[in-house]
């Protein structure tokens, strides 16, 4: 029967990667499915990082090549951030197994060393927090419009920068394209804006990516939710579940 090409599909289709977060796995069929890319959207203080930070954290202790790609360039900060929570990252960065990269959105080339690190690497692991700020640099067409991104000498190709939704959907699509490699599994963040009903502030990246989780916080009941608003191939509830967030292992689904 595992000969039949039905089941090579299922069988990829079926994998999935352990979340690291307390009762999701368990909303998820196991997990993420195995090559996705899920978004990770709420306003600010919902838990994005943490998610990140659990998520790293599982595959660490899994033995998988991790990269976690963020646009704070205080990385020191962040680490003693997530440990914290109980995630000491120490050895497996100083063994290699994992990586924080600083992404400069100063530097023209940031798409570039973001690709060459995520080929190169073959991490099974890829965080991206947050696309936000990198969906909003300013973007130039280049190459009689064949490609969308900030050119690397402004000077010689005398840019126009464009601002369409048009422009910003395929720089998007170009960022998250750099995460769909076969074996990796990523994450995305975004920020949504307090009051709106885009799931990301560039509004076209929840079109692009295979999974959606959105985070909420009800300040007046003092209460944290998490929602699966989509996940491929995974039959899942819609419901709002409670979450709660401690300094003992971070989110767990109640
Ligand atoms: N030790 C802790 N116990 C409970 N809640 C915490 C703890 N540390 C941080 N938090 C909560 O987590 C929030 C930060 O989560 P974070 O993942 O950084 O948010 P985001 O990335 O979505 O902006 C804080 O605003 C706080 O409400
Ligand atoms: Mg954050």
């Amino acid at each position: 029967m595992e000969k039949f090409g039905m089941e090579l599909h299922v069988s990829t289709e079926d994998k999935r990667v352990g979340t690291g977060i307390e009762g999701l796995d368990g909303l998820l069929q196991g997990g993420y499915p195995q090559g996705s890319v899920t978004l990770v959207a709420g306003t600010p203080g919902t838990g994005k990082t943490i998610v990140c930070f659990q998520y790293i954290n599982a595959g660490v202790k899994n033995g998988e090549k991790c990269l976690f790609l963020t646009s704070d360039e205080r990385i020191y900060n962040l680490v003693s951030q997530a440990k914290k929570f109980g995630f000491d990252f120490d050895a497996a960065m100083q063994s290699g197994q994992l990586k924080f990269m600083y992404l400069d959105l100063e530097k023209r080339t940031v798409h570039k060393e973001m690709e060459a690190e995520i080929r190169i690497g073959k991490y099974s692991r890829v965080v991206l927090d947050s696309l936000t700020p990198l969906s909003e640099m300013p973007v130039w067409m280049v190459s009689r419009g064949s490609e969308i991104i900030p050119p690397e000498d402004t000077v010689m190709s005398a840019p126009i920068p464009i601002d369409s939704i048009q422009a910003t959907r395929m720089h998007v699509r170009r960022l998250l394209r750099i995460l769909e490699e076969d074996d990796c599994t990523a994450l995305v963040t975004s920020e949504i804006t307090e009051g709106s009903r885009n799931l990301s502030r560039d509004s076209v990246s929840e079109f692009l990516v295979d999974g959606i989780l959105v985070l909420d916080l009800d300040p007046s009941m003092d209460r944290r939710k998490l929602t699966v608003r989509k996940m491929r191939g995974t039959k899942h509830t819609l419901k709002p579940r409670d979450i709660e967030i401690n300094s003992k292992g971070g989110i767990r689904v109640l």
